[in-house]
């Protein structure tokens, strides 16, 4: 090659592969990112078209529900973090409830045990679902376009999209696995005819179509006390599930005061109960804020023990206190205050690891030698700078795998987030204490983690993940990459994670992050260390802005199934 050309080579080969790296752009009009390359997209179209970010994020999630089956969903929960343009940041609770006719130990077998196949699928495995009434109550408050609008979109991408790779080949493992016993779920879902669904193929889901179209056309109450609520009732009853159309009539979404903490001069805002999220979120924060972590490379094995001490005592706190506050009060002043995180960072051996059943011993009652993953989350920032972080789930993958006939949409498995058997916490990571065991109406405790952070009242980042228990940890990661480590979103975002859950008492490290000589420090320590590779769950799709220039970075997680950072 010549001179000329191989400058050209250098020049032109990153050009184009920057040009297709759609997981990172720079927008000053506003951005969507989000783990379905479809419905950034819409929502992206939704701002092109003068919505703001409440209305981008509501066509967003309607179109995650189409095209990001796994996680995205009608039928299931969430939460989201709303911060105005000016004016104070708000939340919306749309977490699923229990069935009225739930109770404590609905879930427990002849012998007592947790029968766990009772909420990993099928009918008493779904809570009555909170989406639309949530999408609703934040369009209906905060958003601009009409509703119709912001809907439509989800609709037509559920007559026909093209199945990306990985979506292809989770609903073949699916459709022949675990929804094998739902026949409508195996007709929504399943290739007409037989056979694998192959990437590129259209995915025609005409049934869902119908509903989204009623929902944009009829409005949220179509879905509570009209004909989908209807379907949904019926096909409860006929399969011995819990879920009644007064359970659907009663459903309300809840618009409550965010969380707030503060971490060396960054303002945090999350998700308080019924979520852990946004509480632990902070407390760890807390706790790492009596700690120098920059004055060590970030993964040294100081700095790893430090965030896995934090994680520990966090976690312990979410297992001691936290549940639904409309059952019980929760001290959510003291385990975010900093006198909490002084006497909490006190406890710390900076050479020894700490046992996590002797931290906890008054409520640990079983000590033996999982969480179920799936769920999603997305970012939003408009050209105004209002912020939107939303992460909503079905609980696992698919949820209880049941498509209501003539709905086309999944039922959650949220009721396995309550604790199922009360008065057992164990180490294999069961938990038994009073705030979060089953009441008839009541909320189960979410890890969900959508965040806000600002500094001298403009957001500098937006971010969120899925990951069950993890959720909480990979915010964390997040956080501190921008703020105490200095990265740019995209470093934050692609940084190996680490995460410990108080019990089991072990911890997980993306093994990007570890030199074998940093491991074998910390097993002198102590520590119970799983190393891996990337964690899959862990999609944190997220949104850096210079508070300066006003400039938004989007870093969509590569982690993720089709993940992408959309611009209008
Ligand atoms: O609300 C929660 O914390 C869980 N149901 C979330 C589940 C989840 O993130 C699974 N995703 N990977």
């Amino acid at each position: 090659m010549n001179r000329t050309a191989t400058i050209l080579a250098l020049v032109l080969v990153p050009m184009a592969v920057l040009a297709q790296d759609t997981t990172t752009v720079t927008s000053k009009r506003g951005m969507v990112v989000s783990t379905s390359s479809h419905a950034s997209d819409v929502g992206a179209a939704i701002l092109a078209k003068g919505g703001n970010a409440v209305d981008a994020a509501v066509a967003t999630a309607f179109a995650l529900a189409v095209t990001f089956p796994a996680g995205g969903n009608i039928g299931g929960g969430g939460f989201m973090v709303i911060q105005p343009a000016r004016g104070t940041a708000t939340t919306i609770d749309y977490r699923e409830r229990a069935p009225f006719a739930a109770t404590p130990t609905m879930y427990l077998g002849a012998d007592g045990e947790i029968d766990r196949s009772l909420t990993a699928s099928g009918y008493l495995a779904p809570g009555v679902p909170g989406t639309v009434r949530g999408l609703a109550m934040a369009h209906q408050k905060y958003g601009r376009l009409p509703w119709r609008d912001v809907v439509r979109p989800a609709a037509e991408l559920a007559e026909g999209f093209e199945l990306p790779e990985a979506l292809a080949l989770s609903l073949n493992r699916v459709v022949a696995g675990p929804m094998a016993p739902f026949p409508a779920s195996v007709l929504a879902y399943g290739k007409p005819g037989g056979g694998e669904w192959q990437a590129g193929e259209v995915l025609h889901l005409p049934d869902l179509a119908k509903t989204l179209r009623s929902i944009a056309e009829e409005g949220p109450d179509v879905f509570y006390t009209g004909w989908i609520a209807e379907a949904i009732a019926q096909d409860m009853a006929k399969h011995g599930g819990l879920i009644t159309r007064e359970d659907l009539e009663q459903y309300r979404a809840v618009e409550r005061a965010p969380i707030h903490g503060t971490y060396r001069g960054y303002d945090i805002i999350g998700m308080g109960p019924p979520s852990s999220g946004g509480t632990i979120l902070v407390e760890m924060l807390n706790i790492l804020e009596a700690f120098d972590l920059r004055s060590r490379p970030r993964y040294d094995a100081t700095n790893v023990h430090l965030v896995l001490e934090a994680m520990r005592r966090g976690f312990l706190d979410r297992a001691r206190w936290l549940g639904d506050s409309d059952f019980g009060e929760i001290p959510v002043a003291r385990i975010t205050s900093k006198t909490h995180a002084v006497e909490h960072a006190a406890t710390i051996d900076l050479a020894r690891a700490s046992s996590s059943v002797a931290l906890g011993e008054d409520i640990v009652t079983e000590t033996y030698a999982n969480e179920p993953e799936e769920t999603t989350h997305f970012s939003v920032v408009d050209a105004d700078g209002m912020a939107v972080s939303n992460t909503y789930t079905i609980e696992g993958g698919y949820g209880s795998f049941v498509v209501v006939p003539g709905t086309g949409f999944l039922l959650n498995n949220e009721m396995g987030d309550f604790n199922k058997k009360p008065g057992e916490t164990n180490t294999r990571g069961d938990i038994g204490t009073p705030p979060n065991n089953i009441a008839s109406g009541k909320r189960m405790l979410s890890s969900m983690t959508p965040t806000i952070v600002r500094k001298d009242g403009r957001t500098v980042l937006i971010t969120g993940s899925p990951g069950g228990r993890t959720i909480i940890n990979t915010v964390l990661s997040v956080v501190l990459g921008v703020t105490e480590f200095g990265l740019s979103g995209r470093e934050a975002v692609d940084a190996p994670r680490i995460n410990h859950n108080w019990l089991p008492d072990r911890g997980f490290i993306e093994a990007e992050a570890l030199t074998s000589e940093v491991l074998a420090r910390l097993e002198v320590m102590g520590h119970v260390i799983r190393v891996g590779e990337r964690w899959q769950q862990g999609d944190a799709s997220s949104i850096v802005i210079d508070p300066v220039t006003g400039i938004a970075y989007g870093a969509a997680d590569r982690r993720g199934m089709d993940p992408k950072a959309s611009v209008p």
